[in-house]
């Protein structure tokens, strides 16, 4: 059920992140804790010479694998049982959708340091997540930090925390782009 209900939230903001996401030079996409991976199916039918990976927990594997074949690009998906804050599958580009707000700053580093320490050459990162603090807008992210603190070890954050983390891990942030739900795209690089 709340791998169903990731994949319904992923929906909202599927053709916003398909449209902002060059794909140019990418090879290979892991979808970091992807669930069933609807985010990287969704650019395997947009990419012909894309190869899409979805890195999981044991339990999740076998429906991102059934997901992957209801929607017609399970030729060139895997999905790989493995723990994110042990080791990350080499990629150009990784997907972390709702994953860093999960988790406290040195759990962050954790999975963006593995992330970094498998990037291929010109690797990039794209993180999705609320952002809070002085944005000018009404935003649901003051809410789902107040959610993260209540059910889990995480938070939401502002630029200036996001982009701690990057730089102690190895990436710089060098676009943002909003979606039309609460999350807004973060393109990183690999430096
Ligand atoms: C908030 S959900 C986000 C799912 C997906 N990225 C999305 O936005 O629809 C977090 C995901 O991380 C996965 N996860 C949690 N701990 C993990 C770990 N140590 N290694 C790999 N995946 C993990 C969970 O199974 C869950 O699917």
């Amino acid at each position: 059920m709340f791998a169903s209900s990731m994949s319904n939230a992923t929906d909202m903001v599927i053709h916003d992140v398909t449209a902002a996401l060059d794909l140019d030079g990418v090879s290979v996409a892991v979808d970091v804790g992807g669930s069933t991976g609807a985010l990287v199916q969704e650019l395997l039918k947009k990419s012909q010479g894309l190869t899409g990976v979805v890195l999981e927990m044991p339990h999740v594997v076998d429906s991102a694998v059934e997901a992957a074949s209801k929607a017609g690009v399970l030729d060139r998906f895997s999905a790989v049982s493995g723990d994110f804050f042990k080791e990350v599958p080499a990629a150009d580009l990784y997907l972390l959708k709702m994953i860093i707000h999960d988790w406290n700053d040195a759990e962050c580093l954790t999975i963006l340091r593995n992330c970094r320490a498998s990037a291929k050459p010109g690797a990039r990162a794209a993180v999705f997540d609320c952002v809070v603090g002085k944005t000018g807008e009404p935003n649901y992210g003051a809410l789902l930090d107040m959610n993260m603190l209540v059910g889990s070890d995480g938070q939401e954050r502002d630029f200036d925390e996001f982009d701690a983390l990057y730089a102690k891990s190895g990436w710089r942030r060098v676009a943002t782009k909003p979606t039309r739900s609460p999350q807004v795209i973060q393109v990183l690089e690999a430096i």
